[in-house]
């Protein structure tokens, strides 16, 4: 048996784009295994979704550190001693300092909703519907130290209706999101993403 990828997955929330993830995995399109999930919320859905899966989960809480260096370092121990090689920000509501993008160099892989770069930052598709948009979509994206402004991998695009508001237009990007991360990643395991400066290139 060939041995994966071990990627440890950042989120927050819900966690749906974590199970795009798993079903991929299931279905035998995605090569990869998650080590743990790490949520910075107690509540966060995902964590229910990780235990379902018999994948290990953790929470750790910025409000249990004393500095935000401190929570990222009790981030970056956890998914080392997980021996995390990639890093998969799902839906983690949180910007991340140098030391944990020199922990993981061009390993650390984002998806946004929205074209990038614009709308970067929170409620992407409410900031989409209010500049009248005729087009948005998801980003996916290396992570750097700025916000949303890491090397573009893939994006997706999807029309907004005249009458879409901000949960409609969520729900339609999210369907693509589903579909094109997973993707990245599958390229991601398979070596065929080559990044020179800000140009990412999908090798054959
Ligand atoms: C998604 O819209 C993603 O693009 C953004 O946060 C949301 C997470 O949703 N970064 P989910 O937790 O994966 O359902």
């Amino acid at each position: 048996m060939s041995s994966k990828i071990i990627a440890g997955v950042l989120a927050s929330g819900r966690g749906s784009n974590f199970q795009s993830i798993l079903d991929k995995i299931s279905s035998g399109e995605l090569s990869l295994q998650i080590g743990v999930v790490i949520a910075d919320k107690a509540d966060a859905y995902v964590l229910q979704r990780a235990a379902a899966a018999g994948i290990p989960a953790v929470v750790i809480l910025r409000q249990d550190y004393s500095s935000k260096e401190a929570f990222e370092q009790a981030l970056i121990e956890c998914l080392q001693a997980h021996k995390v090689e990639l890093l998969v920000l799902a839906g983690f509501m949180r910007i991340l300092s140098s030391q944990v993008i020199r922990a993981f160099p061009e390993k650390i892989i984002n998806i946004h909703p929205s074209l990038l770069p614009s709308f970067p930052g929170l409620q992407a598709q409410k900031q989409a519907i209010d500049y009248g948009a005729k087009y948005s979509g998801c980003t996916v994206h290396f992570v750097d130290e700025g916000m949303d402004s890491g090397p573009i991998i893939m994006q997706a695009i999807v029309e907004v209706a005249e009458d879409d508001n901000e949960a409609s237009l969520a729900a339609k990007i999210l369907e693509k999101e589903h579909e094109i991360f997973p993707r990245v990643l599958q390229l991601y395991v398979q070596g065929k993403i080559a990044v020179q400066g800000r140009q990412v290139k999908i090798l054959k």
